[in-house]
């Protein structure tokens, strides 16, 4: 694509806040996010998911007790289910089964409070952010700071919501639009496991479009509900690049897929995706580069 330069000259590591500053304040807060802009991040990353009346709200997946206080609420009691979401079942509450007026009336809560205890201690005490509000805290951070802030957005299970009447693409396009970062030079990026929504996006916008690889084994959700069994694997192959770069920027890969030894120490073998996805003139991105990796150059951990 013209307006980026290639992939192999871009040498700076960007840091990438996974979910905000998740160690130190509880995942996809808005409080989190800031703070993550504060000690220095490049860029914030956001896991999206509908409401039911179609507002993108942060979460990292729809089932809302595993990092919400909705299972103290006893007015949302009687909306505990078991849904099966890209071939899981999962049981609890589920963001696209309440309205954002009712989201707004939950906590958010640390996942891992026993690890994370820093985090822990600040459960009840903010809200779930909608995209739009995280759009407005980026742009007053970015002017506060005088260094534009980067957000890297995951779309989750796009083809489950879109089954079930809840197309993320017309929510992410319009709060997009809003903030006036719908095209290629903002500094947003847009990402999902599943290659349809990248398409069907790439037709409508030139926002930046990245295509996430999962662990070799795994296969795109979108893909295996059409009957395509293609692996992960599959699309790290030349012609599976070439197909990603029909609709993408960029691919965002397990670490495993490019590190040679797992952070269990065995080898993996050297990876030829960076240098075959940069010469399909895609850029890479590696998720997620923890602080326990023992396998991680010093800087980073
Ligand atoms: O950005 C990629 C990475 O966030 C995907 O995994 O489960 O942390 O959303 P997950
Ligand atoms: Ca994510």
């Amino acid at each position: 694509a013209p307006h980026r330069p290639h992939p192999s000259l871009v040498v700076t590591p960007a840091v990438v806040a996974h979910r905000g500053a998740s160690g130190y304040r509880p995942e996809h807060t808005l409080e989190g996010y800031r703070l993550a802009a504060r000690l220095g991040a490049d860029d914030i990353e956001l896991d999206l998911v509908p409401t039911r009346d179609g507002v993108l709200v942060a979460r990292h997946g729809s089932e809302l007790s595993a990092t919400t206080d909705v299972a103290d609420h006893p007015e949302y009691a009687d909306r505990r289910t078991a849904r099966r979401v890209d071939g899981v079942t999962l049981e609890g509450w589920f963001a696209e089964d309440f309205t954002l007026a009712e989201i707004k009336t939950l906590t958010a809560r640390e996942r891992f409070p026993d690890l994370r205890p820093g985090s822990a201690a600040y459960d009840g005490r903010f809200g779930i952010p909608t995209l739009n509000e995280v759009l407005a805290m980026v742009h007053a951070e970015s002017t506060r700071s005088g260094r534009t802030l980067g957000v890297m957005l995951e779309l989750k299970h796009a083809a489950h919501f879109a089954a079930s009447g809840l197309p993320l693409e017309e929510p992410l396009l319009r709060d997009l639009g809003r903030h006036g970062l719908d095209h290629a030079r903002s500094r947003v990026t847009v990402m999902s496991f599943e290659p349809g929504v990248l398409r069907r996006l790439a037709r409508r916008t030139t926002v930046q479009v990245v295509q996430l690889l999962d662990e070799a084994d795994r296969r795109p959700a979108d893909l295996v509900a059409d009957g395509d069994h293609r692996t992960y694997a599959d699309l790290c192959t030349p012609a599976g690049l070439a197909e990603i770069d029909e609709y993408a920027d960029g691919v965002a890969a397990h670490t495993s897929l490019v590190l040679p030894r797992s952070s269990t120490g065995e080898a993996r073998g050297p990876s030829s995706l960076v240098r075959d996805a940069h010469r399909q003139w895609l850029t890479v991105h590696v998720w997620t580069l923890r602080a326990e990796d023992r396998f991680l150059p010093t800087r980073f951990r």
